[in-house]
């Protein structure tokens, strides 16, 4: 599967292909006047200068061509801009959270995603928000790009053509790892996005939700990315991250290992930054399916 393309593509494409075209041959008329002026009116031809009175026809013409040039690179680039600026009412909203580094996707049934995934030729209006600071939503193949800055809404909408995937890049420097702050849009046959829409893998609806509500989990650790009193559930997973272990200081790999033993002895490896006040008998009423479980939940906790 290639990369797919928007509505969005001809229309900015086509404004560029105008400009270029306009470009390249205002190059080649005035590189070619330049050289037969410099051949047929240079000293050795034209040995005594006349002077040339102003010519209003001539005023006229370098004035009108250029005025009409440009009104018609506005007026095609405004109409384009107009397109890329207006979703359709019945567009499908997903929000977007750009975060450092990475993109995650939330739909209006509250179900989760890292990949943006879509149904193809419908409308989508993308809700973009940031967490922390200034992103910028870019996908390439939809020649769509918007800041994403915090607190403040702004939005983005696209309506694919054909199945595949385009990437989604972002494209305002926002710290170290910003090269790596990338995602993907799957464009999928209708009926195969709504099976995986319906499927509703909602965190509330996971076994091992009520469990950790009934411990206290979520008194301290929460699952969209805000801090209570110790380090969000959302994002962990996967992750490298230091802790403090007898003492000193190393760098783990948040795996299920990890997260096994940050909960059967919190106080072991405590990340840096955080105090080691977690419950010793945090897991004293888990199972060990239930700590399995739990596991798994994390493991999701995207
Ligand atoms: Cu986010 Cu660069």
């Amino acid at each position: 599967m290639g990369p797919v393309t928007s509505y969005s593509t001809a229309a900015v494409d086509s404004v560029l292909v105008f400009i270029v075209a306009v470009s390249m041959v205002f190059l080649l008329g005035l590189t070619i006047a330049m050289v037969v002026f410099v051949v047929r009116y240079g000293r050795r031809r034209h040995p005594r200068p006349e002077e040339v009175r102003q010519s209003i026809a001539l005023e006229v013409t370098w004035t009108l061509i250029p005025t009409v040039l440009v009104l018609a690179m506005f007026f095609y680039g405004y109409a384009g801009f107009t397109l890329i600026r207006s979703p359709p009412a019945d567009a499908m909203v997903i929000n977007v959270l750009g975060r450092m580094w990475d993109w995650s996707f939330e739909y209006e049934n509250g179900k989760q995603s890292d990949l943006l995934r879509v149904p193809v030729g419908e409308p989508v209006r993308l809700a973009l928000h940031s967490a922390d600071v200034l992103h910028s939503f870019f996908v390439p193949s939809f020649r769509i790009k918007e800041d994403v800055v915090p607190g403040q809404e702004n939005f983005l909408w696209f309506k694919p053509e054909g199945l595949g995937t385009a990437d989604v890049f972002c494209a305002e420097y926002c710290g170290t790892e910003h090269a790596f702050m990338m995602s993907t849009i799957e464009v999928m046959e209708e009926a195969a996005f709504e099976e995986w829409y319906a499927t509703l893998d909602r965190l509330e609806d996971h076994p091992a939700y009520q469990v950790m509500d009934d411990v206290g989990c979520f008194f301290c650790h929460t699952v969209d990315g805000t801090i209570e009193g110790g380090p969000t559930f959302k994002g962990l997973f996967g992750k490298a991250r230091r802790v403090v272990r007898d003492g000193e200081e190393v760098e783990v790999m948040v795996d299920r290992d990890y997260l096994r033993r940050s909960i059967l002895d919190p106080a072991a490896e405590v990340a840096v930054d955080w105090d080691a006040d977690m419950p010793e008998d945090a897991a004293e009423d888990l199972t060990a399916e239930q700590l399995e479980e739990v596991l798994d939940f994390l493991e999701i906790v995207r």
